[in-house]
């Protein structure tokens, strides 16, 4: 289908573009993230320095006390919260704003006299003449860098969205671009299968109808070439099977060609179709029966679904030996119709199941060429099953039956009145 290849593509696109948008800001984050601590941490080092020349050391302690009345004296605040430890690290002397009262380097989140903060610091041995008598510490909250972040982060969110949805849109129609030749492509390829199948119709037509005057000259001279005729017979029947089905399945499966789709009573269908099956399955003495048929409308075209529970009831009146049982039923279950064809033949091998929607697989070619399969019968259940948005299930066991069951979507429950 190509609108869902399509849908395909551009949700492909999308998601590449908000994988590469994800991991792009998430890599500018912790750039401008490291690059702001990095600033931050030059600053307070700056600052360090500038007020490592004004600690003196009294009584082996050190002290800011003299430096900071002369600021007070010039009218100046501290800004920045500084700390003096002693060399046990234990806190001596506090200025400036609130900070958190603790020993340690890089970003930290502690409890201040102001509340949670969040801060970052830097810390610088005091040392004379060899000892040690402790450390100035400088911090500053990171307040304005977290939320240069979290801006950072909201934009980056508010931008995923938009750039989804226009890359989606640009996906699509980009898509629709690239698909386009494709899809000339094929439509052109089965407009081919379908004008050959066309084309094989007459010729085969001119054999059949030969064939059956041919018969009777031979029968009329004496002639003994029954075993010969039939050959060909049979052979022309296949022909006209194959070129039949071929057409079918182009018609189907070409999305560039529209087909009415009207509300169907499946019941109905599945009535009329296995009427005209009752005939031959009383030929090969099979029983065929009609059960659990209800009033559940599909919007379908009725065309397609009646050669595809042709197919099916075809199917297993062709691999069902004389004697056995078909059942066709149609009933809704939720939102869905079933509708189920099982037989008590041959069966499919269960490595096999996977397989026998594909086109001219056949289980056992010679069984299906004497019942005169083209091999293309299920191809067209599941292409018209799919143009009508529904499923197809097979199970089977080798030697008890077959079970094809059938689900569509329903316009129109049973019992309810339209
Ligand atoms: N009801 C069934 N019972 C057993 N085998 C089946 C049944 N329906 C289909 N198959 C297997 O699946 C194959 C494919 O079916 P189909 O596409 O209709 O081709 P064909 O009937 O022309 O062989 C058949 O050849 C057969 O081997
Ligand atoms: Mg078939």
């Amino acid at each position: 289908m190509p609108h869902q290849m399509r849908l395909k593509l551009a949700l492909y696109f999308m998601s590449l573009a908000l994988l590469l948008h994800f991991v792009g800001s998430s890599v500018g984050i912790i750039l401008l993230n490291a690059g702001l601590e990095r600033s931050t941490d030059n600053f307070l080092k700056e600052l360090v320095s500038e007020v490592m020349p004004a600690i003196q050391i009294v009584d082996s302690r050190p002290t800011l006390k003299n430096w900071v009345e002369r600021l007070r004296e010039d009218n100046l605040r501290i800004l920045s919260t500084i700390q003096i430890f002693d060399k046990d690290r234990q806190l001596l002397e506090h200025y400036g704003p609130p900070g958190v009262p603790l020993f340690f380097s890089g970003r930290l989140e502690g409890s201040s006299l102001n509340g949670q903060l969040s801060v970052r610091s830097c810390n610088q041995l005091i040392r004379e003449s060899g000892k040690i008598y402790g450390y100035v510490q400088i911090q500053e909250p990171t307040r304005q860098n977290d939320s240069a972040i979290l801006q950072a982060i909201y934009a980056a969110l508010l931008v995923m969205p938009v750039l989804g949805v226009l890359v989606a849109l640009a996906g699509y129609w980009f898509a629709s671009i690239a698909l386009k030749p494709v899809e000339q492509t094929m439509h052109l390829l089965r407009r081919f299968i379908a004008d050959a199948g066309h084309e094989l119709n007459t010729p085969i037509a001119i054999i059949a109808a030969s064939l059956e005057t041919l018969q009777e000259t031979l029968r009329e001279h004496s002639i003994d070439g029954q075993e010969l005729t039939s050959l060909i017979a049979a052979a022309t029947a296949r022909m006209s099977e194959l070129a039949s089905d071929l057409i079918f399945l182009a018609r189907v499966e070409d999305p560039m060609l529209a087909y009415p789709f009207t509300p169907i009573r499946i019941g109905q269908i599945v009535e009329d179709v296995a009427r005209d099956y009752q005939i031959l399955a009383a030929q090969k003495h099979l029983q065929l029966q009609v059960a659990n048929v209800d009033e559940s409308e599909v919007n379908g075209n009725a065309e397609f679904l009646r050669r595809m529970i042709g197919n099916l009831l075809s199917n297993s009146l062709r691999y069902t030996d004389a004697g056995g049982r078909l059942e066709i039923s149609s009933r809704s279950a939720g939102n869905q119709v079933e509708i189920a064809v099982s037989d008590t033949g041959i069966g499919i091998p269960a490595d096999c199941l996977a397989m026998v929607f594909d086109r001219f697989f056949r289980v056992d070619k010679a069984r299906a060429r004497a019942e005169g399969g083209a091999g293309l019968g299920l191809s067209i259940v599941r292409a018209v099953v799919e143009t009508h948005k529904g499923t197809v299930n097979v199970t089977s066991t080798v030697g008890q039956g077959t079970t094809f069951t059938i689900s569509l979507p329903l316009i129109k429950r049973p019992g309810k009145a339209s």
